[in-house]
């Protein structure tokens, strides 16, 4: 089965942070997850580089907009490896056949009957680079999100006929409980639309940065009907000589942030509508990393760098901290007490000390050899089920709770250590058997475990089914005892190492 997910396209108008290597983290975890299932995964993300936000950037620095483009696009395609994300393609908007697409597609709405000309006149935020309705305005007249005055628009625009799509949006909403998780979300996005759709700007008179309006070159297209439009022109192109949208379009996840759901929850379905597209499976919506309970943004100047803490303590310590503290859906406070806490007590020893103890006992007691004999039926029991509960929550996107279930059984182990204490077996000859199935069973539930965890720290996890000979990722070995018995482990550096 084919699983297309996406992230949001960045803005370019600043440096990334740690917000968007959160959505990114997020949606590579869950890709990794579907590629263990045998899935045919298709990844995206990339860079949203037109429109307003990047046009008055550069002119304050005195660039081009494509300068500033090319600049901070550059940086977050950095990001993408440095985070471990696995995405297949990188999109820009600037891209000539992304441009083209997008024309190409909106042609086809205008033809449709779906566009007209208009006036414009109302509030608009150009951080958000929105057209605010009423319960959107902030007193005295300033945007809820970036605290900043709303400018006061008056212009001859392109219009979509958004409002002739109130009935299918609120029968798409009726008919797909499950089209916006978590469901809080789609009751946000279906009282928006009970409030009565209002036709929207298509396109903008006095901006030159943006993809020009075929039948209107004297406009450009309004910046997030270009950008939503990413997630399928990238398809037709993210593989030279082949298209690829028959095989992924519709895509199966939209990771966005809470902040862009009614971009995506209700002009993206009638825009597909009104091209003759079908809609996409799910829309995950995720909320904001807080610090002091303040959205993390580059307006406001909160902003964690991930560069820093990935240089410090490793890439798969911020992407198992991003995942695990923040329930995946929920605003959350990150802050580095909590990272290091999690860090030291998570890391550091439930799961690398464990892996190292585990390793270092065998080969002490045993040579490196891992015992060949039976697990532990009582354990086995403990992770029975296992595979199934995790994978049916990343079916739903819910990251967090898969984490918690797997980290569950990390905790698990530790106690079997505790209860068999093989330090003490290995002092009685007699106890030889005993010591032999404690080995095996808890190179078998950490061998499980990471193979469940790989898609959230893929080096750590990876690193540690190496040392246990045994890294082979297909999600039918993430059943307790499906190693066989026997073979060797070899000794792990310390996988988190405490002096970070
Ligand atoms: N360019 C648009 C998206 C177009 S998608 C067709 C945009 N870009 S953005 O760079 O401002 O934000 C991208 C994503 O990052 C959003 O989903 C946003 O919610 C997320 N985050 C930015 N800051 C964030 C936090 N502090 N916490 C979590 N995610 C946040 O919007």
């Amino acid at each position: 089965m084919s699983f297309y997910i996406t992230t949001p396209i960045y803005y370019v108008n600043a440096q990334p942070h740690l917000g968007h290597a959160y959505t990114t983290i997020a949606a590579d975890t869950l890709a990794r997850h579907m590629r263990q299932r045998g899935e045919d995964v298709f990844f995206l993300t990339g860079t949203d580089e037109h429109g307003e936000p990047v046009a008055q950037v550069a002119e304050r620095e005195g660039i081009t907009p494509r300068e500033l483009a090319d600049r901070n696009a550059a940086r977050f395609k950095a990001l993408m490896p440095r985070i471990e994300a696995s995405n297949d393609f990188f999109i820009r908007t600037s891209d000539p056949e992304h441009v083209a697409k997008v024309q190409e597609i909106l042609q086809r709405v205008h033809d449709n009957g779906h566009v007209y000309a208009g006036i414009y006149e109302g509030w608009y935020c150009p951080s958000c680079a929105d057209f605010k309705t009423e319960s959107e305005i902030g007193p005295g007249n300033t945007c809820l999100i970036h605290e900043i005055p709303l400018l006061r628009e008056h212009e001859q625009n392109w219009f979509f006929r958004l409002s002739s799509f109130q009935e299918p949006l609120e029968r798409l909403y009726r008919d797909q409980p499950d089209f916006v998780l978590p469901r809080i979300r789609a009751n946000e996005a279906r009282s928006f639309i009970d409030q009565g759709l209002q036709d929207v700007s298509l396109s903008r008179a006095n901006l030159r940065w943006g993809v020009p309006v075929p039948w209107d070159p004297e406009q450009v297209f309004y910046v997030w009907f270009d950008a939503l439009l990413n997630y399928v022109t990238a398809l037709s192109y993210a593989r030279p000589g082949e298209d690829l949208t028959e095989r992924y379009w519709p895509a199966t996840f939209h990771f966005i942030g809470k902040d862009i759901l009614k971009f995506h929850g209700v002009y993206w379905p009638a825009l597909l509508m009104a091209a003759d597209l079908e809609l996409p499976e799910h829309l995950f919506v995720h909320g904001f990393l807080l610090m002091d309970d303040k959205k993390m943004s580059k307006s406001l100047g909160n902003v964690l760098d991930p560069f820093e803490v990935m240089d410090k303590y490793g890439t798969d310590a911020l992407r198992y901290y991003c995942l695990r503290d923040v329930s995946f859906g929920q605003d959350g406070n990150v802050s580095p007490a909590s990272f290091e806490t999690r860090y030291d007590t998570e890391l550091a020893n439930e799961y690398g000390n464990l892996a190292s103890r585990t390793i270092a006992m065998i080969i002490r007691y045993r040579d490196g050899a891992i015992p060949a004999v039976d697990t532990d039926p009582e354990l086995a029991g403990d992770f029975g089920g296992l595979a199934a509960e995790v994978a049916a929550l990343a079916d739903r996107a819910e990251l967090t709770q898969a984490l918690d279930v797997i980290w569950q059984r990390v905790r698990r182990l530790n106690r079997y250590v505790e209860e068999r204490a093989p330090w003490q077996l290995a002092k009685d000859a007699a106890a030889a058997p005993a010591l032999d199935q404690t080995l095996a069973s808890l190179v078998e539930g950490i061998r499980v475990v990471s193979v469940l965890l790989h898609p959230y720290m893929p080096a750590s996890a990876g690193r540690l089914l190496e040392a246990l000979d045994a890294l082979d990722l297909d999600y039918d070995r993430a059943r307790f005892a499906e190693r066989g018995p026997g073979g060797r482990v070899t000794a792990l550096e310390p996988l988190f190492p405490k002096s970070a």
